[in-house]
């Protein structure tokens, strides 16, 4: 049996509700189709932006959206996305299966996205191929509050008042698509550019810096050392690769062992941001500089017969257990972890959200994000956990992992992981500190390791109430069934 502790009267921090960010580049059908298919398309849409996404996305609770990209923002150059758009030049997106990109969705677009969705808008900005001049003219065009050359012209574009724009990230991947560069020099290129990223009238940016991938310490190590006092933030990108880069593997087409590796390799992602916080830690023991982790989730082989280069992947139980384990490990470090940003937002990689012609299904990995959306803000409580193991061959894993957090009106939520997919998870909760009355909990789970939504059958992954968990004065006997994911409810 898994036996867990949860101290109701601790609380270990905040969670960030920028945790549950996303991310959207201008790759493949993120942007164009997923999101924007322009005012005249038939697809009932907004202002360009199509009301089945708005809608699905204001219904998850979006807190913050990152953009143009990915390695695209060290490509992108903000003029050539404003204006009318018919007289908007094109170009090459070189990194993303070398299509051409017509520049219609561009700055007022996105703040129109956010907008409508309620999310506030990480900006990415381009230190690979862009000048200093370029980007401090892009903060001007969008921040400044007076007469400027660039506020006049956000004006003749049709927005008088300056956007709010709370997060800026000075460059992105700078040590691979984004330059090439070492830690040393982009150290000092951070500096440079993040002094002319301006603060306008009472706008207030968190700066962020390029941070490291994986296993990359160095990186973090000499960004801290020559920049963290330059720095809000400090980035880290880290997917669930169950292959190899070269071969990824199949989003569907897999077996148990291939769904052990991937929750195996995602399971790194505690001891990755532990390494990366201890060397924060060593040059920020305040903890004033987050750790971002604007980009993350699963990647696989493409979709077979779609473009390589658009990284359209489908969406099984396995990514939903794969949301639910990073969610609970991002709790468990939610003092250093002030933002995280799965990639992507829609229809590429590990997607929320697939869409096809005017068709949209929501993946097992929405559904996780909406369970999961009552922990934004809350306090992350105390709680230890002495799980079973799932063992494939040799090999073991934990089979339960777990977080709690309780919210202002002291509602407690739990939320629990069962790994194994083919065992059930028996699980004894101790509840020390907390006076529960009652408990009601939502289930995600399928019967085979593989399901997902497809557009013939949009629902065959959805969440549905749970009714295991039986309250026995200050303890929960929880029966988890095999693969799922469960989000509970106390109520004192
Ligand atoms: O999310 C896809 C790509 O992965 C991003 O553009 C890049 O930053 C990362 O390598």
């Amino acid at each position: 049996m898994t036996r867990v502790v949860i101290n109701g009267d601790l609380k270990r921090g905040k969670i960030n509700k920028n945790i549950y960010g996303h991310f959207s580049e201008h790759l493949g059908r993120c942007i164009y189709e997923g999101i924007w298919v322009g005012e005249d398309s038939i697809i009932p849409n907004t202002k360009g932006i199509r009301n089945d996404v708005i809608q699905a996305l204001k219904e998850m609770q979006v807190p913050v959206l990152r953009w143009p990209g990915g390695c695209f923002a060290d490509e992108y150059h903000w003029k050539d996305g404003i204006g009318p758009r018919e007289k908007r030049p094109e170009m090459v997106n070189t990194h993303w299966g070398g299509v051409v990109e017509n520049n219609h969705f561009g700055t007022h677009e996105f703040f129109q996205l956010c907008e409508l969705i309620g999310a506030e808008p990480y900006i990415c900005g381009n230190v690979g191929s862009g000048t200093v001049y370029e980007m401090q003219q892009w903060v001007e065009y969008m921040t400044f509050d007076g007469e400027s050359p660039m506020a006049n012209w956000r004006r003749e574009n049709g927005q008088d008042e300056p956007w709010k724009l709370p997060y800026f990230g000075v460059g992105n991947e700078n040590w691979g698509c984004g330059g090439h560069m070492r830690p040393e020099y982009y150290a000092d290129l951070f500096r440079r550019y993040a002094t002319y990223v301006r603060n306008y009238g009472d706008n207030r940016i968190y700066k962020i810096a390029c941070g490291a991938s994986d296993w990359n310490l160095r990186w973090t190590e000499v960004l801290m050392r020559e920049a963290g006092r330059f720095m809000d933030g400090l980035s880290l990108h880290y997917y669930t690769v169950p292959g190899t880069w070269r071969h990824k593997g199949s989003a569907v087409n897999f077996d148990q062992s291939d769904w052990f590796t991937t929750l195996k390799k995602t399971l790194a992602m505690d001891e990755i941001i532990t390494r990366h916080s201890a060397v924060m830690d060593h040059y920020d023991p305040e903890g004033r500089v987050g750790l971002i982790i604007d980009e993350w989730g699963t990647w696989y082989d493409v979709e077979p017969g779609t473009n390589p280069g658009f990284l359209y992947q489908q969406n099984t139980m396995r990514d939903a257990l794969v949301a639910g384990v990073n969610f609970n490990i991002f709790h468990k470090h939610c003092n250093r972890v002030q933002m995280a940003n799965i990639a992507q937002m829609v229809n590429v990689l590990q997607a929320v959200i697939l869409t096809e012609g005017q068709l949209i299904i929501k993946t097992p990995t929405y559904h996780v994000f909406n369970m999961y959306k009552v922990h934004q803000n809350a306090d992350a409580l105390d709680i230890s956990c002495e799980s079973d193991l799932y063992q494939h061959g040799e090999e073991t894993i934990p089979q339960v992992t777990v977080s709690a957090s309780m919210d202002n009106s002291k509602k407690v939520h739990v939320s629990l992981c069962n790994l194994d997919p083919e065992n059930t998870a028996d699980t004894l909760l101790e509840l020390r500190g907390l006076a529960v009355s009652s408990v009601q909990g939502t289930v995600l789970t399928a019967g085979k390791i593989n399901a997902h939504n497809t557009f013939e059958q949009p629902d065959l992954v959805e969440p549905s109430e749970f009714n295991q968990a039986v309250l026995k004065q200050n303890s929960l006997e929880v029966q988890l069934p095999p693969m799922s994911v469960v989000v509970l409810e106390l109520l004192q």
